[in-house]
């Protein structure tokens, strides 16, 4: 079977399609909601979307008035359909962890959204990120978590490893701590990401001649494997989902 990567442009226009607009991320527009929820809304701040794919949340919270945002991702190809979908947002390529060499500017909140699971060197993309962060400014980190389990019991399709670093409880205040962050609080989101995933699996199957239109039947089951693997994983408590809340220090 061809191995689809789902970070690649044809695998994020795959879950675009089945997602219902630029997202590639657990939850779609509720989670973004649900991360945002508690932010105050200011037209004058700068906001930094870390791995931002396609651009759908990068524009979806400009819209919403959170402030002015700009989005880094290393896949260029996924920016250039994000610069002609979303011109009113900033899109900047690259490396996270060369944030500070790219960027010119500090921001007030920098939120990442299933994109530091993807990250190999987790903490320098904290250091990097603290750089470009303004005194007291606030991390926003939604994203898979290890609940015990997963490390032991990965998830692998087509001898790949999908979600290859997802957030360890254990690891993360210690990495947020010394790359200059604090944690503030840390919400448990299992339940959550247990019923968006078997709502996009579901989804999948709706959508499956699409699917297989624009990508043959090989990539029709690669999702099934990859989602269903993932609604698996939570179902038997190994996998979940947190939104973590740091601030500048
Ligand atoms: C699952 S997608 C999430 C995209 C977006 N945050 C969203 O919610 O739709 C993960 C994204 O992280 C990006 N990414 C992964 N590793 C990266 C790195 N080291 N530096 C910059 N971007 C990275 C990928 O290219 C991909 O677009």
């Amino acid at each position: 079977m061809r191995t689809l990567e789902m970070n690649s442009l044809e695998g994020k226009r795959l879950l675009a399609l089945v997602r219902g607009g630029d997202y590639a991320h657990a939850g779609e527009e509720e989670a973004i909601d649900r991360v945002f929820a508690n932010l105050p809304k200011r037209s004058g701040q700068w906001l930094l979307d870390v791995g931002c794919g396609r651009g759908g949340t990068a524009d979806y919270v400009r819209r919403g008035g959170w402030g002015r945002v700009v989005g880094i991702d290393r896949d260029g190809d996924s920016l250039d359909e994000a610069r002609s979908g979303y011109p009113g947002v900033d899109f900047v390529a690259g490396e996270v962890c060369d944030a500070p060499r790219l960027l010119s500017r500090r921001f007030a909140v920098v939120y990442l959204l299933n994109s530091f699971y993807a990250f190999e060197a987790q903490r320098e993309a904290l250091a990097s990120l603290r750089r470009v962060a303004e005194e007291g400014a606030r991390l926003l980190l939604f994203d898979y978590v290890d609940r015990g389990g997963f490390r032991h019991d990965p998830l692998v399709v087509n001898g790949r490893r999908i979600l290859p670093h997802p957030i360890e409880r254990d690891a993360i205040c210690g990495e947020l701590e010394e790359t200059g962050w604090k944690l503030v609080s840390i919400e448990d989101l299992h339940e959550e990401y247990r019923r968006w995933y078997v709502g996009l699996v579901s989804r999948i199957e709706e959508r499956a001649s699409e699917i297989v239109g624009m990508g043959g039947e090989e990539s029709l089951d690669h999702l099934r494997a990859v989602y269903r693997g993932i609604l698996r994983k939570i179902e038997r408590g190994l996998l979940g989902g947190v939104l973590l809340t740091g601030a500048a220090v």
